[in-house]
């Protein structure tokens, strides 16, 4: 995209825009949380409507002006209807402005302060906003015990959903690292939460909807389920859709389903109110009208054949990447995944996740350090690395450039495993001098230069 005001006016910002620009050109991005967008959809992203202040709902705005934002509104929710097949019966709300906004927007809506949320426990890959609070050691011994099955939450409260709600998380099977779902309802039946919530960011498995649904309806609870990561992989019908399973659905829109950043909740007809009152006047002013603009430019294309393929892809080349590094030796949680992502424990290479992700980020291949079940590590540097396939996808990439990013990964972290005991900035400083990462790095360059960004 050529930004020829920006460069004009503000040169300062217009040259990050083009180094970050290059970055995301010529390095491969495998961060599963991350997606490239098309040019429409940056383009409506950057229309007039980022002037607009438009807090109400169509039809029902506090200021006058806005007939073509409620035209675009309506026509987004439609939308969303279309790409989710969402039955009449069924109210989408294309308002909140990130995904942790959204799932708050739900609590605010359904929960009283006080109340009991079950999710999932975050270093088995759950997610910050269903709740978090660290356990801390005291003279006593440890606060917040983790058992085998079951987290009942610390003393540091790390996310503010901790701190208004009761927070009881469980976990996955030591061995498999699958959900025991048996478990999962006894453990509702003892703490009787009013929310259930499924959904993560590094469990590699489809959740079990059924399961999750009749749980909730034993004990009486909501269940909510965050498919921020997999929603393009559900709308496209590569993954299974929790609707009519769960009672309310959020996602990011910037994932796998390759919108601008934002999130959408869909839900039953009669939580509706509820609902769009916890996002507005709940907890959100304005609504970003350009984000809805964009939305609503995914939306559509994500109801597109093209877009069905894609997500057909994107899950084929993450199988194909989890059978590579199981071949070589590497631990893939749960033995490989049904998405769009994946998840290698290091500790099978006798290794963490810091020292190799920085040495692959040096050798042009972007992925992160991620903690794993049966974490032994520190949130800075646990025993993970997760990576994902959604915007190599989208650049065009199938099972041969999986064969061959799997080779350079292990490649790499062959190379740097006997210095990875290095304190992190003498081991940065170590890789950059290192000429068999430029050489990955070059390589990486020129895979890139074959499946080009479309910007
Ligand atoms: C499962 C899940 N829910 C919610 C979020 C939060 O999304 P956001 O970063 O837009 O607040 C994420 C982000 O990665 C996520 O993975």
């Amino acid at each position: 995209m050529d930004f020829p005001n920006l460069k004009k006016q503000d040169p300062e910002i217009y040259k990050l825009v083009k180094k970050e620009e290059e970055k995301q050109q010529y390095k491969l991005s495998m961060i599963p949380s991350e997606n490239f967008s098309s040019p429409a959809v940056r383009e409506a992203l950057s229309s007039v409507f980022v002037h607009k202040y438009a807090e109400g709902y169509p039809h029902k705005r506090y200021y006058e002006g806005n007939q073509f934002v409620d035209n675009l509104e309506e026509l987004c929710q439609q939308r969303a209807r279309q790409a989710f097949s969402l039955p009449d019966d069924w109210h989408v709300n294309v308002q909140p402005l990130a995904g942790g906004n959204s799932n708050l927007a739900v609590y605010n809506g359904l929960l009283e302060p006080g109340d009991t949320i079950l999710s999932m426990y975050l270093p088995d890959g759950g997610h910050l906003s269903h709740g978090w609070s660290f356990p801390e050691k005291d003279e006593q011994g440890l606060e917040g015990q983790v058992e085998q099955a079951i987290y009942l939450g610390g003393k540091r409260k790390i996310s503010i959903v901790s701190k208004i709600f009761k927070v009881v998380q469980y976990k996955v099977e030591p061995d498999s690292r699958l959900f025991d779902y048996k478990k999962i309802m006894a453990i509702a039946k003892e703490y009787r939460p009013k929310m259930i919530i499924s959904g993560g960011t590094a469990y590699p498995r489809e959740i079990n909807y059924d399961a999750l649904h009749s749980i909730a309806k034993e004990v009486g609870a909501y269940y909510l389920a965050d498919i921020a990561h997999e929603a393009g992989l559900v709308a496209a019908g590569a993954n299974k859709s929790p609707i009519g399973k769960a009672d309310v659905i959020t996602f990011t829109t910037h994932k796998t389903i390759r919108g601008p950043r934002g999130a959408v909740i869909l839900c039953r007809g009669d939580l509706a109110d509820r609902i769009d009152f916890g996002v507005f006047p709940g907890l959100q002013g304005g609504p970003f009208e350009h984000t809805i603009a964009s939305l609503a430019v995914c939306l559509k294309e994500a109801c597109t054949p093209a877009f069905k393929k894609y997500a057909f892809q994107v899950v084929k080349n993450a199988q194909r990447l989890a059978q590579r590094f199981i071949e070589r030796g590497y631990d893939v949680v749960s033995g490989g995944t049904d998405k769009h992502l994946l998840l290698i424990d290091m500790r099978s290479k006798k290794l963490s996740g810091r020292n190799p992700a920085k040495a692959l980020d040096q050798a042009g291949i972007i992925m992160n350090r991620n903690s794993v079940p049966n974490e032994t590590g520190s949130p800075m540097n646990p025993s993970g690395l997760r990576m994902g396939t959604p915007t190599i996808t989208t650049r065009g990439m199938k099972e041969k450039e999986m064969d061959k990013i799997a080779e350079w990964v292990d490649y790499v972290i062959k190379v740097v495993a006997p210095d990875c005991d290095l304190k992190p900035a003498e081991f940065e400083e170590k890789i950059k001098k290192m000429p068999e990462l430029r050489k990955i790095a070059a390589e990486v360059k020129s895979l890139c230069q074959k499946y080009p960004l479309n910007i």
